[in-house]
């Protein structure tokens, strides 16, 4: 689906332009990852980052595509050139920024553990939480934590969609998942009979946009964007909309 933001019939009217100047970008969103990324009911792509690669693009006077693609295929997917922006609530950590250049960070959100009401185990205490089966989205900096933390204790269930988690722990398939903060509030806790557990871990340094490493004038680009739209109030009316928190 191809989304035309507000702001790019100037870059239309104006003629095409040489990929280099950066007016015709290409955004990708793993979906559903609510409140990041997401889908209506009518099937209409939104959420934080959506309307903030939105605002971005006008102030970029861009014409910005948006794709959809799974999580695991993100950094390869970049590097592949089948879009050239990740906005997916990319945190930003040393093992990534070897392969993609980051932006400034633009949001932070720890990882929070969620599982139904009846679940009492501290999940801190390792002894407790032997055997106890674990969800995270694969290749997630949850998915790295439970595996360098947690392995040999718990069953770490590996997901391609955050979805597909959030059924399994409704299913009673798994006693707990460990997601992004804000995604567990909004999709797990907002569901009857379920609870926040422990407590939230940092990991990473905020969530950046990712670019290919010769990108530079790009990354220059959206840096500037994003500063513009903290100073100007459009990033704290989105972000207000969308988090809770
Ligand atoms: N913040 C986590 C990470 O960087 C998870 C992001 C998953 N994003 C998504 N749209 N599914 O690994």
């Amino acid at each position: 689906r191809l989304i035309v933001a507000a702001g790019c019939a100037l870059a239309m009217m104006t003629g095409s332009v040489q990929a280099a100047d950066w007016k015709d970008i290409r955004i990708a969103f793993d979906v559903p990852y609510e409140p990041f990324e997401y889908k209506t009911p009518d099937g209409e792509l939104t959420g934080f980052e959506v309307e903030l690669a939105e605002a971005m693009c006008e102030e970029l006077k861009a014409k910005c595509e948006f794709v959809i693609q799974s999580w695991d295929g993100m950094i390869p997917g970049l590097l592949a050139r089948k879009f050239d922006l990740i906005m997916s609530s990319m945190s930003i950590t040393p093992e990534r920024a070897e392969r993609v250049l980051f932006s400034e960070p633009y949001y932070n959100t720890p990882g929070g553990w969620f599982a139904r009401n009846d679940f009492n185990t501290d999940v801190t205490d390792k002894a407790a939480m032997k055997g106890k089966v674990v969800g995270v989205q694969r290749g997630t900096t949850m998915d790295t934590y439970v595996t360098e933390e947690l392995s040999g204790v718990v069953t770490v269930k590996r997901y391609t969609t955050a979805d597909d988690m959030v059924l399994d722990l409704e299913g009673q398939r798994l006693d707990v998942v460990f997601v992004d903060y804000p995604v567990g509030e909004q999709t797990v806790m907002s569901k009857e009979g379920f609870k926040e557990v422990g407590t939230p871990v940092k990991l990473g340094e905020g969530v950046g946009v990712a670019m290919r490493k010769r990108d530079k004038d790009l990354a220059g680009k959206v840096n500037a964007a994003l500063k513009k739209l903290k100073n100007d109030g459009t990033y704290d009316a989105i972000m207000k909309k969308y988090f809770t928190y």
